[in-house]
């Protein structure tokens, strides 16, 4: 198969998951279902907000010590990204790696075609020696046929990715991967870390409101997808964090008392003022989390990397 027929879709993939989140007590909506072409732009410019600082921080971790966490890695590496999203961050690391090797394989996998030939075309003009096999999947469901990827592997699950996963289900998936890797290739994790409460709150409530419309771009997703009359203004963006479960939660709450018509699905859904759709859970860990995470899914934790105030942390695991 080439990657132009990998990279055709279809769009009426979301109604199941649209069917089954608004049917639910209490609401839901797959946080994966945010990044639509125009889900992913609004996420580029959280990442450019004040307020996002985990892009950034993680940045400059793997700016500060991307030779170190190649060369931990292994050499002669393959490389392969879940949820590659533009891949800006993993340019730095591509960069570290062709000094150390003359050819890179390169297996971007994402649910987003367009972030992935976004990603593809610039990657390509940049780096000569860098060949890359996009693969649209929804990794969260399937993996893709790591093991049909030749030599030894650095996966990267950075990020934070894996804070949108419950802990039952980061577990299971770790373990998953695991299985799916040969003994001696390596796991490179993004993870938000546990800080001042303050900092988590603004950082997911912008005072431009690009976290608000990247939210409600769920909504106008189901609009444009399903044929749905979401009216974004008796929508309000939520978000807080609930320090029990060590997450950042993020909903919509209904303004009024409103039904909403979903032509495609055949049905519609009635809200209550004041009722909620929860559309994320962001987790934060902290550095004993972490390790225990990584413990139960059989992985070593080989080294760990962070920045001056700690508030990320880039971990190599191998399998
Ligand atoms: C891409 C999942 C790491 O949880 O911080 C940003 C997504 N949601 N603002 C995160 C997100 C709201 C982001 N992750």
């Amino acid at each position: 198969m080439t990657a132009s027929n990998q990279l055709a879709l279809p769009a009426s993939l979301i109604a199941p998951d649209v069917l089954e989140g608004l049917s639910a007590e209490p609401k839901f909506l797959p946080p994966k279902l945010f990044y639509d072409a125009e889900g992913s732009s609004l996420f580029e410019q959280i990442t450019e907000t004040r307020e996002y600082y985990p892009t950034r921080t993680e940045r400059g971790i793997l700016e500060q010590n991307a030779p170190e966490i190649v060369e931990a890695a292994g050499s002669n590496l393959t490389l392969v990204e879940l949820g590659a999203g533009s891949a800006s961050k993993t340019r730095v690391l591509i960069s570290a790696l062709l000094r150390r090797q003359l050819r890179l394989e390169f297996h971007p996998v994402d649910v987003s075609p367009t972030a992935l030939k976004q990603a593809m075309a610039s990657l390509n003009g940049d780096f000569p020696r860098l060949h890359v096999r996009p693969i649209v999947a929804d990794y969260s469901h399937q993996l893709p046929e790591l093991n049909d990827v030749p030599g030894r592997k650095l996966v990267l699950f950075i990020g934070s990715t894996i804070g949108n996963f419950e802990p039952e289900e980061a577990r299971t998936f770790l373990k998953r991967l695991r299985t799916s890797l040969r003994s001696g290739d390596a796991l490179l994790l993004g993870l938000d870390m546990v800080k001042d409460a303050h900092i988590l709150r603004n950082a997911y409530n912008d005072a431009a409101g690009m976290t608000a419309r990247f939210n409600k771009n769920l909504l106008a997703r189901i609009n444009r997808e399903l044929g749905a009359d979401f009216d974004l203004d008796e929508f309000q963006h939520v978000a807080f964090w609930n320090r029990r479960k060590s997450r950042i939660e993020m909903h919509l709450e209904s303004r009024v008392d409103q039904v909403v018509c979903v032509p495609d699905l055949d049905r519609s859904f009635h809200f209550f003022f004041g009722e909620r759709i929860h559309t994320e859970n962001s987790y934060k860990f902290t550095v004993s989390s972490i390790k225990s995470l990584l413990r139960q899914t059989g992985l070593k934790l080989e080294r760990s990397w962070t920045d001056p105030k700690e508030w990320f942390s880039v971990a190599l695991a191998r399998v």
